[in-house]
């Protein structure tokens, strides 16, 4: 597989990162009703990418695979998990041989300052994250959201020096708005710092809107972009429509985002379908290569629950897509 550097970084990625926000899940022995994070389904898929050749993993300190998101902000216990089960997962192959992103901001605790991008919260969380992944740097780090209450300043002087201190290589930004993203690269300019050097947002054919801001404007500036449901949570991949709606995050998360953008989008999806059909070409892989097509330093980030997926989702890189096709793709979901 041919691997593609990371923007300006230098750094050699996989096209394809794997990412560990919906680990899998299963029924709770013990609280009927309740899913819990299945553990070895878990390590299993994240060796499964490891071995196809994946080298980038995403994950966060709010990520803990979601089954009870009505009490999630309640309870802290579950806290890190997937940077556990990610730092297990990986353990025992060369840290020279993976990229590692998480994440900083959201609430991982009950204390005041137990979230936010402070230099007070900045400095705990990191060294929490490296603990439960049993790493001694992360690649990159990330703001996970704006935080109104931290001047842009402080924030990026904090990650500064975290790369000073080797704690982390580099740092970017998830989830800002474009006048925002560009605030932070002016910043770092004007005060002579290192600059954040990776957004991660959201695009995929039924969400075009960050193509013509954000992310324009990290390709401007040469940044990354790590690219979150790129399927649309598996609308784009046809879960849906393929009947078996067992086990899919439609089943199990009460308030799936997805049902709408299904129902509004159904005429097209089905038209995704039909030339999915035709090509004899899995729909995931024209969502995911439409995606791919979208920029030089455009990386998706792959979010499969199932070693098929995996695998479906990672022959989007051995699969021939011409233009023509791609811009079929491109005008069934023009408005
Ligand atoms: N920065 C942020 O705020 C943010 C937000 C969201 C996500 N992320 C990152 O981005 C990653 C990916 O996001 P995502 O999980 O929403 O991505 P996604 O790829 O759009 O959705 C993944 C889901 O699509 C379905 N799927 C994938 N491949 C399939 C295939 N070949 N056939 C049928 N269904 C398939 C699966 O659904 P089922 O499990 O239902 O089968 C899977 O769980 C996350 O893990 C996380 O690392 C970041």
């Amino acid at each position: 597989m041919e691997l593609k550097i990371l923007g300006k970084t230098g750094i050699k990625s996989s096209p394809l990162i794997y990412g560990t926000w919906y680990l899998p899940n299963m029924p709770s022995p013990n609280e009927p009703g309740k899913r819990i994070v299945d553990k070895e389904s878990s390590i299993r898929l994240i060796k499964k990418a490891y071995d196809l050749g994946i080298n980038f993993f995403d994950t966060a300190d709010v990520y803990r695979g979601v089954y009870d998101r009505e009490n999630l902000f309640n309870d802290f216990s579950t806290v890190g998990l997937a940077e556990k089960i990610l730092g297990e997962a990986l353990n025992g192959y060369e840290r020279e041989s993976f990229v590692i992103s998480t994440k900083v901001m959201g609430r991982v605790g009950p204390l005041p300052n137990d979230q936010g991008l402070n230099r007070k919260h900045i400095f705990n969380a990191i060294d929490k994250s490296l603990e439960r992944l049993k790493m001694k740097y992360v690649d990159f780090y990330l703001y996970h959201a704006p935080d109104n209450y931290t001047d842009p300043a402080i924030a990026s002087k904090t990650m500064n020096k975290l790369i000073d201190d080797g704690k982390i290589l580099h740092y970017g930004l998830s989830n800002f708005s474009n006048s925002e993203l560009k605030r932070y690269i002016e910043v770092s300019t004007e005060l002579g710092l290192e600059g954040p050097v990776i957004i991660q947002d959201k695009l995929n054919l039924l969400e075009q809107k960050n193509l013509s801001t954000v992310i324009r404007t990290a390709e401007e500036n040469k940044m990354v972009s790590m690219i979150y449901s790129p399927l649309a949570q598996g609308i784009l991949a046809g879960r849906y429509i393929k009947g078996d709606e067992s086990n899919s995050r439609k089943e199990y998360e009460k308030n799936f985002k997805g049902n709408a953008l299904f129902q509004q989008n159904s005429e097209r999806i089905m038209k995704l379908y039909d030339l999915s059909v035709e090509l004899g070409i899995p729909m995931s892989v024209l969502s995911l290569k439409w995606v791919m097509t979208r920029g030089e330093n455009i990386f998706p980030i792959i979010g499969a629950s199932r070693v098929e997926q995996v695998e479906e989702d990672f022959s989007v890189l051995n699969i021939k897509i011409d233009n023509e096709t791609i811009e079929k793709i491109d005008n069934i979901f023009k408005s």
